[in-house]
């Protein structure tokens, strides 16, 4: 066991540290504020033109050949700082650009995944609908073959980076006597007639990211889009959303870490009955459990993108490090409120922003109810 980063994975850390810094935080609380994703859009841009947007993919393809190890580090820096910007571009690689690259043939790849991982398209992806939440086998959107092209019809919900995405992983039932075997996955372009995005929703947290209600009326989408096989749609989602688990793992420690490292300072500088208020006892052990979860969110997050680097089984590690790390996220950025009194409360400082926006990480890509549902499984097979 080797616990240190490789030159690699650390230069490239320390690259996005920078960015988030200078480029990141000091809008971010104006972003949050303004409740819009275009800031965040230019963002996303911009770590398009570093190399960002297809970071762990192959070079051949317009990525970086960067490892899942990297991956979750560069999930930490962002969403250290902003977790609406981690959401975005956590959806764009590992929710629309994996499932691409890896069902897609050839044609598909270079059509699809080179542009999105140059950081010149956006990915989506549209699972959730309405009446199919956590139970996402329920699809009642369906799929028809007509000639050449699959006609698609039905309503999707949530779906993030809706509107301004290019590029969208839809699920659609092209069978639905087979439940979920007759799902299918299709990708559609954005300006597909027919493809209408609707409800764009008001949130309490990751404020400047977008998730808009999709309806899809006879949307005809050619049968080179079918993504993977006719019926494979559900494990297309599943094991989607199995690699996405670990990018809404790094969020949750990354949004502890940012929440943690500000109560800290404050705590240091803030002083009552004579001294810091981090020398206080009840203060102290505050921070000594928040550092002591986050190092476990981190460690569990890093144990699963290995185990994918490896080429190893991850399902249940993934869903564990998801479980664990964005409940650490609501755990420390409650704490980092109450370090810093009613002071914490105040939109003058981060902490009641990182709180909200740590809420989203234990319900997104899969309640943390369901990750249960995923581990019990695994373990009780
Ligand atoms: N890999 C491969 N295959 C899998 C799999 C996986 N991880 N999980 C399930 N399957 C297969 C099963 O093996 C089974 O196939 P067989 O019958 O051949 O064995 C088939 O899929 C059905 O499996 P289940 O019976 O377990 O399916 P289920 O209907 O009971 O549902 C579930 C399982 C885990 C609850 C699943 O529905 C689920 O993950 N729900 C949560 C959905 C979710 O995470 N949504 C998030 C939306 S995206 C989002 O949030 C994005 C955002 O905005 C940030």
């Amino acid at each position: 066991m080797d616990f240190r980063f490789t030159e690699e994975q650390e230069n490239i850390r320390k690259m996005v540290r920078d960015f988030v810094e200078k480029e990141v935080a000091p809008g971010a609380a104006e972003r949050d504020e303004g409740e819009s994703f275009a800031p965040t859009y230019e963002l996303l841009k911009k770590m398009g033109k570093l190399g960002l947007m297809g970071l762990p993919y192959p070079k051949e393809y317009g990525g970086a050949g960067a490892d899942q190890i990297t991956y979750a580090l560069v999930g930490f820096e962002i969403n250290r700082v902003d977790a609406s910007l981690g959401c975005a571009y956590s959806v764009h690689i590992s929710l629309s650009g994996w499932p691409i690259f890896y069902y897609g043939t050839e044609e598909q790849r270079q059509k699809y995944s080179v542009p999105m991982f140059k950081g010149e398209k956006l990915g989506a992806f549209a699972l959730t609908e309405p009446n199919a939440g956590s139970d996402s086998g329920a699809s009642q959107c369906t799929a028809v073959l007509d000639g050449d092209h699959y006609v698609l019809n039905g309503t999707k919900c949530f779906c993030t980076n809706a509107g301004f995405a290019d590029v969208y992983v839809v699920f659609a039932m092209t069978d639905k006597s087979k439940g979920v075997k007759g799902i299918s996955a299709f990708i559609v372009e954005k300006d597909t007639p027919g493809f209408n995005f609707a409800k764009q929703e008001r949130k309490m947290g990751i404020r400047s990211t977008v998730q808009r209600e999709i309806v899809m009326e006879n949307v005809r989408v050619p049968r080179e889009n079918l993504l993977g096989k006719e019926g494979e749609g559900f494990k297309i989602a599943m094991t989607t959303l199995d690699g996405g688990r670990i990018g809404i793992a790094a969020q949750g420690a990354g949004i502890a870490m940012g929440a943690y490292e500000y109560a800290l300072k404050y705590a240091k500088e803030r002083h009552q009955f004579g001294k810091p208020i981090a020398q206080q006892q009840a203060i102290a052990f505050k921070l000594a459990d928040m550092f002591t979860k986050i190092d476990a969110a981190k460690l569990l997050t890093l144990y699963a993108a290995h185990k994918k680097d490896l080429g190893l089984p991850f399902s249940a590690e993934a869903a564990s490090a998801k479980k664990f790390a964005t409940n650490t996220a609501m755990e420390v950025t409650t704490e980092a409120v109450q370090i810093l009194g009613g002071h914490g409360f105040l939109r003058d400082h981060p902490v009641e922003r990182m709180m909200r926006d740590a809420k989203i990480t234990q319900i997104y890509e899969g309640t943390n109810e369901i990750q249960n549902v995923v581990i019990s499984g695994i373990i009780l097979r």
